[in-house]
């Protein structure tokens, strides 16, 4: 099977890695000439990726057309193209729908839609597809937790799930720099604040929703610092804040995808 990337940016190269790095994909891969730099480099990095000139030859050449473009860039780069009915096109981008997908490819009807986060590239973090397709599965499965619907709605709860990345991150460096302006070392502060954020998060991996109100409950001692922390955070409405602003995301790509969960 060889898959085809239309767009060598920072997806495809966390994608690529993962499937050439530590799960062992040994099929052929094929990225476009565009990110000159970025091409050449996953080509000298691993044998089996080549790069090819022209999306309409990768697109000749490929049994799986992964599509990495940004959004709107995404209807002129497909219009271009001639797809077969024997491919499959797995879309990354954000807010383009399978209606819209599906009239730019056709006669391919096998299209879908997936969203993989930048730690694939060593193996983590969840990839959300829609709609069901167990072959589509297995391959986002050797580098991550593929987690499918075949509901276009439901798929939209993933992509508004995910924009909570920069958020977090931002957490993590604000905690961190509010150590520092209190005098800590920089690296002190690092270590401990990247540590202490990495446990939480490894512990909530696969809990309900009910375990993780009972592990923060657990948490809290009458009086302690936990307790006067979270009342801080609530009472300031950041929780309120979080479900508000997941549900503007959720409504911004319902009115691109035209689909509601
Ligand atoms: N980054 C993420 O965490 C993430 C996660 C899930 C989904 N996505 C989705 O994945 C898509 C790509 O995101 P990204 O972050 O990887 O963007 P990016 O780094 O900006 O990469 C976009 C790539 O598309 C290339 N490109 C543009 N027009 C092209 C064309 N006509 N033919 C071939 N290549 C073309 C660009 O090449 P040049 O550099 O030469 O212009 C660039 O390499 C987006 O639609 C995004 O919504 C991203």
């Amino acid at each position: 099977m060889v898959l085809g990337f239309l767009g060598t940016g920072a997806i495809s190269e966390a994608m690529i890695r993962g499937l050439c790095g530590n799960a062992g994909f040994s099929e052929p891969i094929l990225v476009s000439s565009r990110s000159q730099a970025r091409s050449e480099r996953l080509s000298r990095d691993y044998r089996q990726v080549k790069v090819i000139t022209g999306n309409a030859l990768l697109v000749e050449k490929s049994d799986w057309v992964i599509v990495a473009v940004l959004p709107d860039q995404v209807e002129a780069t497909l219009g271009e193209l001639t797809f077969r009915s024997d491919q499959k096109v797995i879309s990354l981008a954000a807010g383009i729908s399978l209606a819209r997908l599906s009239e730019w490819v056709f006669p391919c009807t096998k299209v879908s839609r997936a969203i993989p986060m930048p730690p694939i590239e060593f193996g983590v973090g969840p990839v959300a597809l829609c709609p069901q397709d167990q072959s589509i599965e297995a391959l986002f499965g050797r580098i991550g937790t593929a987690v499918s619907v075949s509901d276009e709605g439901q798929f939209n709860l993933f992509g508004a799930a995910s924009a909570v990345m920069a958020d977090y991150f931002d957490r993590v460096a604000t905690v961190s720099s509010w150590m520092e302006s209190h005098a800590m070392e920089p690296n002190t502060a690092t270590r401990y604040t990247t540590s202490l954020f990495h446990a939480l998060a490894s512990l909530t991996l696969g809990q309900t929703p009910e375990v993780l109100q009972s592990m923060s409950a657990e948490c809290i001692t009458p009086g302690g610092l936990n307790e006067q922390f979270l009342t801080t955070c609530t009472d300031s409405g950041s929780h309120d804040t979080l479900k508000a602003g997941l549900d503007d995301i959720l409504a911004r790509l319902e009115s691109n995808t035209g689909s509601t969960s």
